[in-house]
């Protein structure tokens, strides 16, 4: 089956597309990479999102205006993955959307909103699109988060160790794979979230990100601030755990900066990224991981990366494409892989991941142009990903 998956994480920079051709062969799930595609998103719509997101209030209009607008911009990118990864043919397209609030209480989670209204997406390319993946989730129990999960339990299953992958998007999450355990995930905490929001801050909007760290590379972290920051209760509750940008905004920032001042903006964002390498290394230790596997957009920037090999001495860090998962399709990936699960009448959450109380089937069908056929249901679940760049059928 070959499967375009569509993503935008919570930094809400980009639209990222990616193709595979997936084939179930007993417990090995086999998958040829196609490409990808990182599509920015319109200068305006990223506007939209910007001023939509918590702690903004908001209208049924907004709701609509960016549940339309970001439809509209997921179809525009699954077009193209179509025409330029695929030859114009392909039977699915899976779209995470993009999420504007992730509702915690607690440490529950009690609902999950991903706007990008789907039935763009079908109209435009003709194909069933899988969306609305995490509700169900939340539905069983879970937190609907992490669920690059799946994919990374099935690709570290075969390495020595206790390996772990780990996205550095706007959030961090860990998947960590114990040997005889079941794979634990959870997010960190925030990866770029907050050095994202300092930099808009300190720029007066200019610029959106500290490329290539330089900023961060020209200050010192300050022990101050980073106590202060690392004194949010979320790090030390026990997975599974989720969190996003209700939490750590520019409003939260300010906050910690009036209890801990740093003059300096190169300072905090040292800190900012210092706090990231810090709360991973945490993580990592906590839970015996011995290798790591990175990807995201945090893996571009080497001061962070190079903070936290600082961190985890003795733990060899290298870039997702060593499973065959190119670091920035990752997660494009992992949903294309998710909707191949839900198809086939397969779970995508693992329980141990998201704390659901079992594994649902993911997603809401919206039909393509023809009238809805589904495979026949697997056998059984898949145990390994095997990535390969032959045909697969
Ligand atoms: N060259 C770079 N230098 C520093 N940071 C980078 C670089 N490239 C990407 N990033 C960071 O990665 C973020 C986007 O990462 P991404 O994986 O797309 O996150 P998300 O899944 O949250 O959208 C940017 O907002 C930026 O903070
Ligand atoms: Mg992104």
């Amino acid at each position: 089956m070959r499967v375009i998956g569509l993503m935008s994480g919570t930094s809400y920079d980009a639209v990222e597309a990616a193709a595979a051709d997936l084939v179930l062969r007993g417990d090995v799930l086999v998958m040829r990479p196609l490409g990808h595609l990182s599509v920015p998103y319109p200068g305006e719509l990223r506007e939209l999102i910007e001023g939509f997101l918590p702690p903004s209030e908001t209208t049924a209009r907004a709701v609509a205006v960016l549940d339309t607008g970001i439809g509209r911009a997921f179809a525009d990118v699954a077009v193209r993955a179509l025409r330029e990864l695929c030859g114009g043919e392909a039977d699915l397209v899976v779209s995470h959307g993009q999420t504007v609030y992730h509702w915690v209480e607690d440490g529950t989670v009690r609902g999950t909103l991903q706007l990008g209204q789907p039935a763009w997406i079908a109209e435009a390319t003709g194909l069933p699109v899988v969306s609305d993946l995490r509700s169900r989730d939340v539905a069983a129990g879970g937190q609907g988060a992490p669920l690059v999960a799946m994919t990374d339990a099935l690709a570290l299953a075969a390495l020595p160790g206790t390996p772990a992958a780990l996205n550095l998007g706007g959030i961090a999450n860990l998947t960590v794979v114990a040997p005889g355990a079941a794979p634990l995930a959870f997010d960190t905490g925030p990866a770029n979230a907050l050095m994202d929001a300092a930099v808009r801050h300190f720029t007066g909007g200019a610029l959106g990100y500290d490329e290539d760290g330089r900023r961060a590379g020209a200050g010192r972290t300050d022990p101050a601030l980073l106590r202060e920051l690392l004194n949010d209760p979320y790090y030390r509750r026990p997975a599974p755990k989720s969190t996003g940008k209700e939490l750590f905004h520019l409003p939260y920032l300010l906050q910690a900066l009036d209890a801990a001042p740093v003059p300096e903006p190169d300072d905090v964002l040292a800190t900012l990224a210092r706090l990231t390498a810090v709360t991973v290394a945490d993580a990592c230790r906590a839970h015996g991981v011995t290798s790591l596997a990175v990807s995201g957009g945090g893996a571009h920037n080497p001061v962070l990366m190079g903070m936290l090999a600082e961190e985890l001495p003795g733990v060899p860090l290298e870039a997702s494409d060593a499973l065959g998962l190119p670091s920035d399709a990752k997660e494009a990936l992992a949903f294309a892989l998710l909707g191949f699960l839900t198809v086939h009448g397969l779970p995508g959450a693992i329980p141990s991941g998201t704390g659901a109380h079992r594994a649902a089937l993911l997603g809401s069908i919206t039909p393509g142009r023809s009238p809805l056929r589904l495979p026949e249901p697997a056998a059984g679940p898949p145990r390994l990903l095997r990535v390969t760049g032959e045909p697969v059928w």
